[in-house]
């Protein structure tokens, strides 16, 4: 495919130099109706070195048009797709960023801005960006409709429910999440703070499993090959790598070796990154992953990452946030910006889940933790992270 042609088509997203993260300039869409005629998400891949993560636009129908929650990438066909929700539902009236540092979902919202001139932009307050702090007009926020959520005001309060988790105080920046409740359709949507890690592969790789296969085999000079066990391995694996950065049961063979199976045939290709893979998963990765999920399909959790390095020392704000959700008018549905979607919540489910983290450990360091937890005292001990957010 020449440049001129990957410029023209539909899943292009010229904007990827600014956060790099696979698939680059190629993104391909899932649109998905949730709760008919009301609810519908819109799910692309994001992640670095095959290291790929569904990340999740969500669509709310309003009296008066549409609301879009953590925007996507707005490809081509992107556009295409929501233009025909506001032929049948009404304009798109309202932009929001629900996080404060979550770079990628702040990185689409200037270029979804410029696609819907007439919405309204609002943002969570404490926005940072990384390296440097920039004001958001430097970074392509329309600064005359751009308005900050709770500072500003909060859009279609008769509607819709926000509930924010922080400001907390990370040393590199601030941390804020703002969760969103659709009353009508019992939604709750939320952005980084919880998610469920389904067993099977999320239906967004079905437009290309590269990830899934790649993560699947145990050696670098075996081919990609593809079934339905290799598609479930290969996110089993990713899913660890997403959520612990280094799995307990994670090898990392000598290089010589690596570079040794980057010689067979047939691997001399981008697609599988010229045959280098630096992994070895011994026995016991599988129980990691049962671990990871939790009991039941679909269990709410804290991603990992978050617990660890977000809230380590946060425990308390973050339980009172999710009791406060649990207040919230009559929920059936949670839907984040990762991983699964919808996953059934109701308010009792959200108060079990509020005791059952002040009943466990919190922020451990053992096992699959500790990679997480070495980088935390890390920043601990370079006074880069506060010892009291
Ligand atoms: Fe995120």
């Amino acid at each position: 495919m020449t440049h001129h042609q990957q410029q023209a088509a539909p899943q292009h997203w010229p904007w990827w130099p600014l956060l790099p993260l696979y698939p680059y300039g190629r993104r391909s869409t899932l649109v998905r109706e949730l709760i008919a005629g009301q609810v519908w998400v819109f799910e692309q891949l994001q992640g670095v070195y095959y290291v790929a993560v569904p990340i999740r636009m969500t669509v709310v129908r309003l009296r008066d048009g549409l609301l879009l929650y953590a925007p996507v990438a707005p490809t081509a066909a992107v556009r295409e797709a929501l233009a025909l929700l506001e032929q049948q539902h009404g304009p798109v009236r309202t932009i929001v960023l629900p996080t404060a540092s979550g770079l990628e979902h702040k990185v689409p919202v200037p270029a979804m801005a410029r696609a819907f001139p007439k919405a309204e932009v609002w943002v969570t307050p404490c926005q940072w960006s990384f390296p440097l702090p920039l004001p958001l007009a430097w970074l392509g926020f329309p600064a005359r409709r751009t308005r900050v959520l709770f500072e500003q005001g909060l859009p279609h309060a008769d509607e819709l429910d926000w509930c924010a988790l922080g400001p907390l105080n990370l040393g590199l920046g601030t941390f804020m999440e703002v969760a969103c409740l659709h009353r009508a359709s019992g939604c709750l949507l939320v952005t980084d703070a919880l998610v469920a890690i389904g067993t099977q592969p999320p239906a967004v790789f079905e437009a290309d499993p590269t990830p899934l296969l790649f993560h699947a085999r145990e050696r670098g000079d075996q081919p990609l090959l593809d079934s339905p066990e290799q598609r479930r391995k290969g996110w089993q694996r990713l899913a660890l790598f997403a959520s612990y950065l280094r799995p307990k049961s994670l090898q990392v063979p000598p290089l010589p070796e690596v570079m040794a199976q980057a010689w067979a045939p047939g691997l001399r290709n981008p697609r599988s990154h010229f045959g280098v893979y630096p992994f070895r998963w011994p026995a016991g990765w599988q129980e990691e992953f049962d671990q990871l999920v939790g009991p039941g399909e679909q269990a709410l959790q804290i991603a990992p990452v978050l617990e660890r390095l977000v809230f380590p020392r946060s425990r308390a704000s973050l339980v009172s946030w999710i009791r406060e959700l649990a207040q919230l008018a009559p929920l059936s549905w949670l839907i984040p910006a990762h991983y699964e979607a919808p996953i059934p919540c109701t308010n009792e489910t959200l108060e079990q889940l509020a005791a059952s983290l002040e009943a466990r450990p919190w922020a451990p360091g053992d096992g699959s933790w500790q990679t997480l937890a070495a980088i935390d005292q890390t920043l601990l001990n370079l006074r880069v992270v506060p010892e009291q957010p």
